[in-house]
């Protein structure tokens, strides 16, 4: 096995390198007059009065910096990011070269539509193959995450019942194993979420389904393959039934990986749907972002796309903000458009054989699933003999109560291993959850070598508990304190909330 050791380095933030005395750059005497002169007719309001807040460093110590940083952390270009309803896959660098193109980063939102013409075409393929893909009629490329996508499906399936009069239409349906962010999207455009559980076949209850529809029934968010990475087999009664109380369906697309080509959920009998552009369809997903969360809808709901779309007048291609019932905009000018461009390159590289992403990472997947579910300890979550799609969930409760070591416990000792963690304690419905996504892009020997460091880590777990409990410790960070990571008191995303930490002191 592969030994994984990362640096170490007591990198102090870029503000903390910077001294008052660095040479950045020299003007050349030459110039430096005509510098001041430019400077001197440039108009006063928009001359600096303070000097900007900005470390000074020279070029090497930026590089420098950047690059011991790189050393401390991990990414699907070092191995395998088998993280759960994320579907980090490789990211092609032919993407990343073509997208890289000054062409495509240069360019300006307030550039005139003709000089734009060629990345223009680019969106109006995409929105096109887009709908292709999914069997929907049009696509908004505006949301810049799924997250986003799915609170603008909510603000449609509002406007749309209120544009017909139905102000009774106050509840959306959400299954318990959804993403959080399904609720929340629900929640924040004003709707009661109601939840209905999972079957033991690891579908939604459809008979828990029936009881809490009603009238008030605005909508239901779903995902298929759900979280649990099992096909919906009962998806177009759940269509029939929905529609049949004028209740829309929204399908959650972050799962499409495992159907694409396949099976599309616009033939399913969903309304409204959201591509998650940075999983599926390859863009790079770490960091936040920038993502692309594209939102599809059938022919009926087309004029309550977020604007604009783009479009082609037979001459050439333009914006279109005039749809006439459009829910506004969710993010500034076009959305991410860099990770649209490496989205269409993907697409355009693989062409028809998109299906092939889907057989392999469902091949890909159950292997692994049936190393993992025959390990001491471990044991598979729901839909006990059926196969997954793009994901499986195991669940450690056993080992947990026979060894004192938990999911996360298990998590941590794959680090050590070279592995991402996979995504753990979601979804929620499952007890000591691991969510686990190889995709299309692990070859075997890697899958090998993640069930052999899983079971390495529950044999341990049985003899020696104590190391596993204590991993990681070949990583540049250890064990961090969750709770003071995340809340949102002691949670730092800028340096200036930094500084306001330590001057508030502990
Ligand atoms: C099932 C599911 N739905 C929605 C989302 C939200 O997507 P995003 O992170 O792009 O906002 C995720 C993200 O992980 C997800 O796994």
């Amino acid at each position: 096995m592969m030994v994984f050791r990362q640096a170490k380095w007591d990198e102090p933030v870029l503000f903390e390198l910077g001294g008052s005395s660095k040479q950045t750059f020299a003007v050349d005497d030459e110039f430096s007059g005509e510098a001041e002169e430019a400077l001197s007719k440039a108009p006063r309001h928009v001359l600096r009065s303070v000097e900007p807040g900005i470390p000074n460093l020279s070029e090497v110590e930026v590089v420098r910096h950047f690059t011991r940083l790189s050393q401390m952390s991990y990414g699907v270009d070092l191995g395998p990011v088998p993280l759960g309803s994320c579907t980090m896959k490789y990211n092609p660098k032919v993407s990343e070269e073509l997208a890289s193109d000054r062409r495509i980063v240069d360019l300006h939102p307030y550039q005139d539509v003709d000089s734009v013409q060629g990345v223009l075409e680019i969106m109006y393929l995409m929105q096109k193959w887009l709908s292709e893909i999914t069997g929907m009629d049009e696509c908004s490329l505006q949301p810049p995450a799924g997250a986003a996508g799915e609170f603008v499906g909510a603000l449609i399936i509002k406007k749309y019942h209120l544009d017909k009069g139905n102000t009774g239409k106050v509840e959306m349906i959400v299954p318990e194993a959804a993403h959080g962010s399904n609720p929340a999207s629900s929640a924040m455009a004003g709707f009661k979420v109601v939840k209905i559980p999972t079957a033991p076949d690891g579908e939604t209850d459809i008979e828990a389904l029936k009881a809490v529809l009603s009238d008030s029934t605005a909508g239901l968010m779903l995902t298929n393959p759900n979280t649990l990475g099992i096909f919906e087999s009962k998806i177009v009664e759940i269509s029939d039934l929905l529609h049949g109380r004028d209740a829309l369906m929204y399908y959650d697309g972050a799962n499409l990986n495992g159907i694409l080509g396949l099976v599309r959920p616009g033939d399913m009998g969903f309304d409204i749907i959201h591509l998650n552009l940075h999983k599926t369809f390859s863009a790079p997903h770490g960091g936040g972002g920038p993502g692309a969360g594209a939102v599809c809808v059938k022919s009926g709901l087309k004029e309550y796309l977020p604007v604009p779309i783009v479009d082609f007048d037979g001459r050439k291609y333009v914006f279109r903000y005039d749809l006439s019932r459009t829910v506004g905009r969710i993010s500034w000018f076009y959305g991410n458009v860099v990770p649209i461009v490496k989205s269409f390159i993907y697409i355009a590289t693989l062409g028809p054989s998109l299906r092939e992403v889907a057989e392999l990472s469902v091949l890909n997947t159950n292997y692994l699933m049936r190393k993992l579910a025959g390990l001491r300890g471990v044991s598979l979550a729901y839909g006990e003999g059926r196969w997954r799609k793009h994901e499986f969930v195991v669940s450690f409760e056993k080992l947990l109560k026979e060894t004192g070591v938990s999911a996360e416990d298990v998590a941590k000792a794959l680090l050590d291993r070279g592995f991402h963690a996979p995504t753990i304690y979601f979804p929620l419905i499952v007890k000591e959850a691991h969510m686990i996504e190889v995709t299309e892009s692990e070859s075997k020997e890697n899958i090998d070598a993640l069930a052999n460091a899983y079971k390495e880590v529950v044999d341990l777990a049985y003899s020696s508990p104590e190391l596993v409990k204590s991993s990681p410790t070949n990583t540049s960070v250890g064990r961090l304190d969750v709770l003071t990571a995340n809340h949102p008191k002691t949670l730092a995303p800028t340096y200036r909330y930094v500084e306001k930490l330590k001057d508030e002191g502990p």
